[in-house]
């Protein structure tokens, strides 16, 4: 449809009709326009998968059997593949799924980096880098959008907190705001042309973030040229003329009193008060209206050509299985205990109740009604064919079940209550030994505990391997709840450490979506993987690593602090904050504080061992271009497969200013390449770095700068392992 035709769309539309566009007629869509051939617009969550159906206006849901769907690793994992390939084909599934189920927009990805460890929601994040993160969500967004299907990149911006989520204010300086907490969403907008921005809950420097000026109008049209729709979260808009004026075009909410919401009839009241002028007002509702038919545009949902969707499928199967597969981190392996020979193991021992737990139907709106999900314990049996004895102990006893917004008694969705702000807080630490509601259930999970964990121990002596699996659940891991602090709950570490003593060759393995404290036995453990909640397939990817079938090749995407204490925002006193949370710690977040005040760490941002070795040398650089508009510079390395079997290296190239004229992190990850290679191949790689590898942002000018002089490019392995480097110089700023 041409834009001359939309423009007389809008013309033939009521005041009522455009008013009903941009605000929640249910859960999850708005109201169409039948009499001019304009659809409702439908949207559904969320990062993992599209969610279960809902009544179209009450949190409950409709119990058929149409919406069993894939379920996607959670977007930490796939951050841990650092595989952009992966990235776009989890996209693409997620928005073919979104079609399949006759929705328009996918409210997803989720990328608000991780400020702390502790933060509720970091299994629906890409973890606490910029670049990282800016890196995965372009493809993920442009696989979902490839299916006439709008991303929704949320939660635009600082929302890095549940705890007081709805209406905590954010202070946080320019600088941070523009280096940290908006590069992800900047490259979704201008890279991936993303069609959908959702406002966040919480306010930045005193405006809620769902009609906030600067934030819409300023940066994300005027500065970033964004075409598509602004959503709110829902239960995100608390101002009518704010909204109103500030660049919000679509209103959603979780309460049913549609025509009460804020951009409902309280716009058309305000109008015939005269508080806004009638021009402006008709003006502002006709360009939200105009943001939404130009996307329905966009999508063909005004021409009938639009793609049909699908479900999951063979070949989705094997796709989601290859991102579990990457997402899995080594990140110890000391005397090489994995991979694991099957033909010695007769007799197997599985400790831990994550190996049995499936964790789709948790987490709060990344909830999934996932078609199947593999456990480990069900992978290691599919795996091992029978031919092994597969023993299972649960080792600590966990009668929660794992999803804070499970139904209530009249089949409600915790979603329901999700505006209620003693909903959105700081759980209650699970130390000493378990977090328990009542007296009553923590004295059973204490004696269920000694029970099982004396079982297991028992089992311990005489198995040929033992593999223990614990974490995380999403009773921890869930949308409006941060956690107290790192430890694992269930008195795990107690477990692992007795467990460790009767078999120092246990084989730790962590189901989780966020770092845990692991202080207490770390130095014991000679093996530790790391597994997040890696979607349907995680279980049998886990297994395959565990094995050998496949070579390991996750890398961390956050950093794992040896204690909550250490992490910047928490040893600032920043973290949650009351009414206000200031991110004092500025733009040292992750590595880019540990490395520069120099605080050891338990696993360093970008770490992950494989089963074979690689060698990376060599580092040149050549700068190309050097003028005040535009810089760049080809970087090469060599990188070697050493080793006797095939994998895949993640290559990370790291910027570091020689001599500074603002305080800067000690180095900036702009680069990396993750490079499959054979036993003894070895490959040249190069790379190019455009001049915002070298930029900070000059809040003088009010914009992002190039100092002249010397830069080190450091080749990485990880954060804290520099494998080589050279240096180039800028002539021109
Ligand atoms: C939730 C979440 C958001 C989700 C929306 C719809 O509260 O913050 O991520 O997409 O509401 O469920």
């Amino acid at each position: 449809m041409t834009k001359e035709k939309i423009e007389k769309l809008i013309a033939q539309l009521t005041l009522q009709e455009k008013i009903d566009m941009i605000h929640g007629c249910g859960c999850f869509t708005t109201k169409g326009v039948e009499r001019l051939g304009i659809p409702p617009f439908k949207t559904s969550d969320g990062p993992r998968g599209v969610r279960k159906e809902f009544e179209t206006t009450k949190w409950k849901e409709i119990g058929l059997s149409f919406d069993f769907v894939s379920y996607l690793p959670c977007n930490t994992a796939l951050a841990a593949t650092w595989n952009r390939a992966l990235a776009y084909s989890t996209g693409r599934l997620l928005g073919k799924e979104a079609r399949g189920r006759g929705k328009d927009m996918i409210l997803a990805p989720g990328i608000n980096i991780m400020r702390t460890p502790l933060c509720g929601r970091s299994f629906e994040y890409m973890g606490e880098d910029p670049y990282l993160v800016s890196e995965m969500v372009v493809p993920v967004v442009q696989g979902i959008e490839e299916n006439d299907v709008s991303s929704c990149v949320k939660h635009f911006a600082a929302n890095n907190q549940e705890t007081r989520r709805l209406d905590v204010d954010v202070e946080v300086s320019e600088r941070a705001l523009r280096e940290i907490y908006l590069p992800g969403f900047e490259a979704a907008v201008k890279k991936g042309k993303a069609k959908g921005i959702m406002g966040a809950y919480n306010k930045l420097r005193g405006t809620h973030c769902c009609h906030h000026d600067y934030l819409l109008n300023e940066i994300l049209r005027k500065e970033w040229g964004f075409e598509g729709i602004t959503v709110s979260d829902w239960g995100g808009v608390h101002d009518t003329k704010e909204a109103l004026l500030n660049g919000l075009d679509m209103e959603m909410s979780v309460t049913d009193n549609f025509d009460e919401y804020y951009m409902a009839e309280p716009i058309i009241r305000m109008i015939e008060s005269g508080e806004v002028d009638k021009k402006t007002a008709y003006a502002k509702i006709d360009e939200k209206v105009r943001h939404i038919l130009n996307v329905m545009n966009k999508l063909h949902m005004l021409d009938g050509e639009r793609k049909a969707g699908g479900y999951n499928d063979y070949e989705d199967k094997a796709a989601l299985r290859q991102t579990a597969r990457e997402s899995v981190v080594l990140l110890k392996n000391d005397k090489e205990i994995l991979p694991l020979d099957r033909k010695k193991i007769k007799k197997l021992l599985v400790v831990g109740e994550n190996a049995n737990r499936q964790h789709a139907p948790g987490g709060g709106s990344a909830e999934i009604k996932s078609l199947y999900e593999i456990t480990p314990l069900l992978g290691l049996n599919m795996l091992l064919g029978g031919n092994t004895e597969i023993i299972y102990k649960p080792g600590y006893f966990n009668e929660d079940i794992g999803n804070i917004w499970a139904n209530t008694g009249d089949n409600e969705n915790g979603q329901a209550d999700s505006l209620n702000q003693d909903n959105n807080t700081t759980q209650s630490s699970p130390e000493p030994d378990v977090k328990a509601k009542s007296e009553e259930k923590k004295r059973r999970q204490t004696e269920m505990n000694e029970i099982y964990r004396r079982e297991a121990l028992e089992a311990a002596r005489d198995a040929d391997a033992v593999i223990f699996v614990g974490g995380l659940t999403h009773d921890y891991d869930t949308e409006g709840q941060d956690r107290a602090d790192m430890k694992l709950p269930y008195e795990q570490d107690r477990l692992i450490s007795e467990l460790l003593q009767v078999r120092p060759d246990t084989v730790i393995t962590l189901v989780a979506g966020s770092p845990v404290d692991m202080s207490a036995w770390l130095e014991n453990a000679d093996t530790l993987v790391y597994s997040w909640y890696a979607g349907m397939e995680g279980g049998i990817a886990l297994a395959e690593v565990l094995f050998g079938d496949v070579n390991p090749s996750g890398h961390l995407p956050e950093t794992f602090p040896l204690s909550e204490k250490d992490c910047p925002a928490v040893a600032l006193g920043e973290f949650p904050g009351g009414d206000k949370v200031s991110y004092g710690e500025d733009i040292f977040v992750g590595y880019r504080y540990y490395d520069t005040y120099d605080v050891a760490t338990a696993f360093p941002f970008g770490y992950g061992l494989s089963y074979t070795d690689f060698v990376m040398t060599g580092i040149r650089a050549e700068v190309l271009e050097d003028t005040a508009e535009s810089k760049s510079v080809k970087v090469s390395f060599d990188v070697s497969n050493i080793g006797s079997r095939a994998g895949a290296a993640v290559a990370q190239i790291y910027v570091a200013d020689k001599c500074p004229k603002v305080k800067k992190a000690s180095k900036e990850l702009k680069a990396f390449e993750k490079i499959y290679l054979e036993a003894g191949e070895a490959r040249e790689v190069s790379l190019i770095l455009e001049r915002e590898a070298f930029t900070y942002f000059d809040e003088e000018a009010h914009g992002f700068k190039v100092d002249a002089g010397s830069y080190m490019l450091l080749l990485a392995k990880n954060a804290d392992e520099i494998v080589d480097i050279t240096e180039i110089e800028f002539k021109n700023s």
